[in-house]
């Protein structure tokens, strides 16, 4: 990847030192935090920072964070997508405290208008017929897995090694360095095996799909239209209409899961690419950053849901949730879908990401790194390769920690936040020119320094 491995490993220790002699309240909230907390945060996962520890947040609006040292961020991170309609954007606000305060009731069991005007805007963008509402994108995939298995009556799915759909226990499969299906390093207490569940492949690999699904028992294919979680990962000419074919072939139903991919546009790639999927699953952004989640059908997968006479979706047959479907969740969806993530917004959060992408690109030319970088609308991805990867193996073996670390505390600590997983920017309604700019600057400094 082009860069001294002397010269980073002293990057990242003076970034980590500056990170802890700037950070004490963060430091000290996570050392008390530790006394009632799973590793000292409320999620686990929330322990993933550089400098050892989270930022503990203050305060939050638009496209900046401030935190409980009085630092403030531009956030590309944007809650690795929950926030992509910006912080508290006041459409949501409104729509909020209005649901909660004036009118009442967050979860009162009972449907409100909001819930079918969220419907059929998702149906509008999505073009899939019917709609149904879950807390988290995870269960919104658990739910169409499920569904998609009653009415197909197949045992498997299908996913692309690498992906990530949230804790869906069935997703948790990658190919080993043979090419071979195993649990995902890292699995954590499966209930079964998930090659029991699952069949395997790399994205781009259109004969592998076609040899998976060729005996017609997998009930659906689970994917996003490009890898987002393990970098972007797009895919090439003639795939994604390679898989759609193989599963009109094969009685196969196709899920297309665009809880990141919603940056290609307002109707996510489905719109933009004019895929055509028979589910689309969701979550994360729609809400403007309360919980939620959804998937839609099409007309013919809603009349085979209907038809299943063994099937119990009203009570306690495995599809629902209690607080799913909540007043709260769908009033903010009306109002982020209706005013904040609107087609003018994600033209203008492209038009950044141009912008970002185009900044990085030179820096890396000006500085001669090997590196390239993904963009996928309003999201972009920086790798540590000269190339793209193509699949998700390739792209996993991309993964560097130190260099990593190295790039997100180096620009944490010149008020600019990434997203701690990999390397993935976001621009939101409320992200500025100058934001981007920031970053562009920063990230040549670094590049200046890693090389000096
Ligand atoms: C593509 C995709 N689907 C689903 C999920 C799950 O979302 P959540 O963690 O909000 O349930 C994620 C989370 O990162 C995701 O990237």
């Amino acid at each position: 990847m082009g860069v001294d491995r002397t010269r980073l490993g002293s990057v990242l220790q003076s970034e980590q030192e500056r990170f802890a002699r700037e950070h004490p309240g963060s430091r000290a909230r996570f050392e008390e935090a530790r006394g009632s907390l799973l590793g000292g945060v409320p999620m686990t996962w929330m322990a993933k920072w550089a400098g050892g520890h989270p930022l503990f947040a203050a305060r939050a609006g638009g496209a900046w964070i401030e935190d409980v040292d009085g630092h403030r961020y531009v956030d590309f991170a944007l809650g690795d997508t929950g926030a992509m309609a910006g912080h508290s954007p006041p459409p949501v606000v409104d729509a909020v405290a209005r649901r909660l305060g004036e009118l009442g009731g967050a979860t009162v069991m009972l449907p409100t208008e909001d819930a079918a005007w969220v419907g059929g805007e998702l149906a509008r963008r999505f073009g899939m017929a019917l709609w149904s509402f879950a807390l988290t994108a995870t269960d919104a995939n658990r739910w169409a897995l499920r569904l998609c298995r009653a009415v197909t009556r197949r045992p498997y799915v299908l996913v692309f090694s690498h992906c990530y759909h949230g804790t869906v226990d069935e997703t948790f499969v990658t190919l080993d360095g043979g090419g071979r299906p195993r649990s995902r390093a890292g699995n954590v207490g499966p209930a079964v095996d998930p090659t029991v569940t699952t069949r395997v492949c790399e994205f781009n690999d259109l004969e592998a799909v076609e040899r998976l699904l060729a005996d017609e028992q997998v009930a659906c294919v689970l994917t996003e239209p490009a890898l987002t979680n393990i970098g972007i990962v797009l895919p090439e000419e003639g795939f994604l209409d390679g898989v759609r074919a193989a599963c009109e072939r094969t009685g196969t139903l196709l899920i297309c899961d665009e809880t990141h991919t919603l940056s290609a546009g307002p109707g996510g790639c489905t719109a933009a690419w004019g895929l055509q999927p028979d589910l689309v699953t969701i979550g994360k952004a729609i809400a403007g950053g309360l919980p939620i989640g959804a998937y839609g059908v099409s007309a013919e997968v809603a009349a085979r849901i209907d038809g299943l006479e063994d099937a119990d979706l009203v009570d306690v047959g495995g599809v629902g949730g209690t607080l799913a479907g909540n007043a709260l969740s769908l009033a903010a969806a009306r109002a982020t879908l209706s005013e904040v993530l609107t087609a003018d917004a994600f033209a203008g959060m492209t038009a950044l990401c141009d912008r970002f992408v185009a900044g990085v690109r030179g820096a890396l030319a000006d500085h001669d790194v090997p590196w390239s970088i993904v963009q996928l609308g309003a999201r972009a991805e920086l790798a540590f390769a000269p190339d793209p990867p193509r699949d998700g193996g390739a792209s996993a073996a991309l993964h560097d920690t130190e260099l990593e670390d190295a790039l997100h505390l180096f620009l944490l600590n010149r008020g600019v936040l990434i997203t701690p997983f990999h390397n993935m920017a976001l621009m939101s309604p409320a992200t500025t020119e100058a934001d981007v700019d920031r970053h562009n600057d920063v990230f040549a400094d670094l590049l200046g320094a890693l090389l000096r």
